[in-house]
């Protein structure tokens, strides 16, 4: 038992600052919000808070605690729905202890009534807050868990505005701002991996807050698997954020004396905007441990088999454009979907994860070996978690599949999910990718996932999605444990498993399968709200988008695949002369300057419409990248000054364009000048005329 509970308990970070208040016996969240003065007595913001009896209202507020409970009479949703058949649903757990240190705060709350025991665990790192919620079956029966939010954090009324993320395959993280009103904002998902459409994120506004003014909250779940985010706001005028892991009924049960834990809240505040919510997550995440492998080298340029070869793999042809690729500058090739069992289509061969004797009868070798004498490192696609029907192992073993019977499975895709919760599927899948490491010089794998959990039964008839997730977790934390040189992509049909959970255990997220530059902007623009450059597979693709059917200009593919980890993933054999040394001079700039895009902040900033723009500068200011696309024709005959945001003011810049090889657009800045950072920040500078489709990237050095 630590010291006497008393009766708040602070935790700061650089720029923010939390308060947590024992209101009724239970930790609840008092002030989450920018840095607080040191010497602020909490009391203060306790006497603030007070307010009268309403009319035809509860005496006293029921706490809107860490876990708002229903023992407690909480007029809202609660923090924990949890029964015995039932019985004990009206949880009522009063603190009985807790832990500080500089960074952290735990509180154990109990009921013994009900026989349940909550362990609310909030950690501050750096500026962004990681918070779970455990629950204990301290009972003597069996407790079913409909669901449990990690720790809910209140937001102020005058945050009313929220901006969810959708999209779809292929376009992922868009934003959507909404004004609230009273009721619940909700974004569910159970598609059983993160998805496309609702990524679990959520950023919270006051009215008309920017990239660089408002108070501005950021909040995500780091869970790649359903999930259930909202935002509620009572009658009361409280307001709130909860995510939680989403449960499919009677998924969870926990014996006596077994506890689940919820995926964590990151949790951050500015009141310098929306851009540095950003920069907050990007620096949380930049010094995570699992992060530092990272850091021991440069991202190394990729080139991806996919789009130039789909399933027709050819050893001489993927040579032939290794070749290519090393000559253009790339560093790392990635061997994509259709060199396994008899994988000559989407319809056949996953769960078979045998190099295919038909199309390389000598192994990989040979094509390792080329690959490694042009001076690059090798990378290969899998999908572990999948088989088609049409495989051997599914004909070995058709009990491993997730389903519903009688029920007919969802077609998709032509394949099914094996239920890695089940030991023996981690161990195979396990060995199976083990296998491959171990036979060959394999630096990246690409784990790929492309289904949803549809009907996610297990063998014992109960819902198993969550069991899934936990088992892929396993497995990757097992390889990585085994192989710690090798890298790991995190794909699901491009961006559909993309969160803090699966990236700590993998090192970068396949943002979109859309390489259409213009559409890209605005999903890496999303991405980018959470995650840094770094995490972010960028690729030129051909010259004719194969999604979008858009021709848009190598300079233009070039200026949006460089802010990213970069890469190519286009038939090099297709493009002609120009195209090429185009490609060859935008890696040699990726590669000049991916470590300032690799480490720098990053600054959205807030352009007129039909512009795209953004900079990255350096930890220390001194210098910075700025990209400026233009993605439809400009209103008037120019375009709005172009203001930075983040420099040094008293600083001198040297202002230089760097990119298109080739400026054909008239323009007074065209040889470069120099600048005080304070001018470029107040006042701005006439960008040059651009055609639609087409963009500037800026050098800028103190
Ligand atoms: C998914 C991925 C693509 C590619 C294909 C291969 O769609 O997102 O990048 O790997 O699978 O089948």
């Amino acid at each position: 038992m630590a010291a006497p509970l008393s009766a708040a308990y602070r935790l700061d970070g650089a720029n923010v600052s939390l308060v947590v208040e024992i209101i009724a016996e239970v930790p609840a969240v008092r002030y989450w919000g920018p840095r607080l003065p040191d010497d602020l007595d909490p009391a203060e913001l306790s006497a603030l808070a007070a307010r009268a009896e309403a009319n035809a209202s509860p005496a006293y507020e029921a706490p809107l605690a860490l876990t708002p409970q229903a023992g407690q009479g909480f007029p809202g949703r609660p923090g924990l729905t949890a029964h015995r058949g039932g019985l004990d649903w009206a949880s009522y757990a009063l603190l009985v202890d807790v832990e500080q240190a500089a960074d952290r705060l735990v509180f154990t709350s109990r009921d013994d009534a009900h026989g349940l025991e909550l362990v609310h665990d909030l950690q501050l790192s750096g500026d962004v807050l990681a918070a779970t919620t455990r629950l204990t079956n301290i009972g003597a029966e069996a407790l079913q868990v409909d669901h449990l939010a990690a720790p809910v954090i209140p937001l102020p009324g005058f945050v009313g505005q929220i901006i969810g993320f959708e999209g779809r395959w292929s376009g992922e993280f868009q934003l959507r701002r909404q004004d609230l009103g009273m009721g619940t904002w909700l974004h569910e998902n159970r598609r059983g991996r993160t998805s496309h459409d609702a990524f679990p994120g959520l950023l919270a506004t006051e009215r008309d807050a920017n990239e660089t003014r408002g108070l501005a909250f950021g909040f995500h779940l780091g869970w790649s698997g359903n999930h259930r985010l909202s935002v509620e706001t009572l009658a009361d005028g409280r307001r709130s954020v909860a995510m939680e892991a989403l449960f499919m009924p009677g998924e969870i049960s926990l014996a006596p004396g077994e506890s689940l834990t919820t995926p964590a809240i990151f949790a951050t505040v500015s009141d310098a905007g929306l851009g540095a919510v950003s920069r907050h997550y990007h620096a949380f995440l930049r010094a995570r441990p699992e992060h530092q492998r990272l850091r021991a080298k440069p991202r190394p340029v990729h080139y991806n088999s996919w789009e130039a070869v789909y399933f027709d793999h050819d050893p001489q042809v993927l040579m032939a454009l290794a070749e290519k690729a090393a000559a253009v500058g790339v560093e790392r090739f990635v061997l994509d979907d259709g060199w396994f069992g008899s994988r000559r289509s989407d319809r056949a061969g996953l769960g078979d994860w045998q190099v295919s004797p038909d199309v390389y009868p000598q192994g990989l070798g040979p094509l390792i070996d080329k690959v490694r004498a042009l001076g690059m490192e090798f990378g290969l696609w899998v999908e572990p978690e999948m088989v088609n029907p049409d495989s051997d192992l599914f004909r070995a073993h058709p009990e491993w599949v997730l389903g519903t019977p009688p029920a007919p499975q969802i077609p998709f895709r032509h394949q099914l999910v094996l239920d890695f919760g089940r030991p023996e599927v981690r161990e195979r899948m396990y060995a199976d990718v083990a296998t491959l490491l171990e036979e060959y010089p394999i630096a990246y794998l690409k784990w790929d996932m492309n289904r949803d959990l549809s009907q996610p039964g297990g063998a014992d008839g109960r819902a198993g999605a969550t069991a899934h997730v936990l088992g892929l977790y396993e497995v990757l934390d097992r390889l990585r444990a085994s192989y710690p040189a090798v890298e790991i992509e995190s794909c699901a049909s491009g961006g559909g498993r993309a969160d803090f959970g699966i990236l700590a255990r993998t090192d970068r997220v396949w943002t979109s399968d859309s390489n259409d530059a213009l559409d890209r902007l605005s999903i890496q623009r999303g991405f980018s709200h959470f995650f840094p450059a770094e995490l972010m597979g960028a690729h030129v693709g051909p010259t004719r988008c194969h999604i979008t059917g858009r021709v848009l200009s190598m300079p233009l593919r070039v200026a949006t695949a460089l802010f990213g980890h970069m890469g190519i993933e286009a038939d090099l054999r297709a493009l002609d002369a120009e195209e090429t040394a185009d490609l060859a001079a935008g890696v040699a700039l990726h590669k000049a300057h991916r470590d300032l895009i690799h480490t720098g902040a990053l600054h959205r900033i807030d352009a007129a419409e039909g512009v795209n723009a953004f900079a990255v500068m350096a930890e220390d200011g001194g210098e910075a990248l700025v990209s400026y696309t233009m993605l439809t024709e400009q209103r008037g005959y120019f375009a709005e000054p172009l203001r930075l945001a983040g420099l040094n003011p008293a600083a001198e810049y040297d202002l230089k364009a760097v990119w298109p090889l080739r400026l054909k657009a008239e323009w007074p800045l065209k040889q470069g000048g120099r600048f005080r950072g304070a001018a470029l920040m107040q006042a701005g500078f006439h960008p040059p005329r651009l055609h639609p489709g087409t963009a500037v990237i800026l050098h800028l050095k103190r």
